[in-house]
């Protein structure tokens, strides 16, 4: 669907001749997109590294966008208002619509911690290819966790509007997937997202094998 805007822009859509589903089937899997949500130090980088180097291991493609990365490049004129993180997810969700479109597997880990934003990434899949995955942790496990040492920052005052303690993360509603990371191993995650990945047919079972002639 072309947004309003680009009729008064003078654009026009361009069809390419390659389409989706030619590379989908050079590929061999669908183009979806793995939407991690949580609080920062809930795991969701540590599970989308070892997922992708799972798919990777199974001739998949995929490519890890997170926050922190993001924030470095792409993202490196955005702080943490609510409306900096609008637009920190708007351009996000944007980028994985063009990646699943190459039929790359995309695996997002952003805190995102708003519901709205989400259902907007949403709103620009078809609902079979996106996957959301909310990593569930208590906020003083998290704390205590503190891999980056910024919850001690944010409990002194150091950072503000900091996820969890001054500012909000509205928790989704109906996820794909919900994983404790208190209570399974990172690996153990990861082969949960496999198996929804298999039943929502994005990526073939190990077992698969073509049909002999
Ligand atoms: S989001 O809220 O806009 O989705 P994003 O995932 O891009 O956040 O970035 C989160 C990362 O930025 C955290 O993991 C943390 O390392 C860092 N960070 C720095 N300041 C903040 C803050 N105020 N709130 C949350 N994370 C912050």
């Amino acid at each position: 669907m072309k947004p309003d805007n680009v009729v008064d822009k003078n654009l026009t859509w361009h069809h390419h001749g390659v389409n989706r589903t030619d590379r989908e089937k050079l590929l061999g899997h669908m183009g979806a997109t793995i939407w991690f949500t949580g609080l920062s130090g809930s795991g969701k980088s540590t599970i989308a590294d070892i997922l992708s180097e799972m798919l990777h291991e199974r001739g998949v493609l995929t490519a890890i966008l997170d926050g922190d990365n993001v924030r470095h490049g792409l993202n490196s004129d955005l702080g943490f208002s609510p409306e900096d993180r609008k637009e920190n997810i708007r351009r996000i969700a944007e980028v994985a619509k063009l990646f699943s479109s190459f039929g790359v597997i995309n695996i997002l880990a952003f805190i995102s911690p708003y519901r709205e934003d989400r259902d907007f990434a949403r709103s620009l899949q078809d609902e079979n290819e996106f996957v959301e995955v909310y990593v569930e942790v208590p906020l003083e496990v998290a704390e205590q966790r503190d891999p980056k040492g910024l919850y001690k920052k944010a409990r002194n005052g150091e950072i503000p509007s900091f996820t969890g303690i001054s500012a909000p993360y509205e928790e989704p509603l109906s996820p794909e997937l919900v994983l404790r990371t208190h209570e399974s191993t990172a690996e153990e995650c990861a082969e949960q997202i496999l198996q929804v990945l298999e039943v929502k047919s994005i990526v073939l079972p190990v077992s698969w094998e073509p049909a002999r002639e």
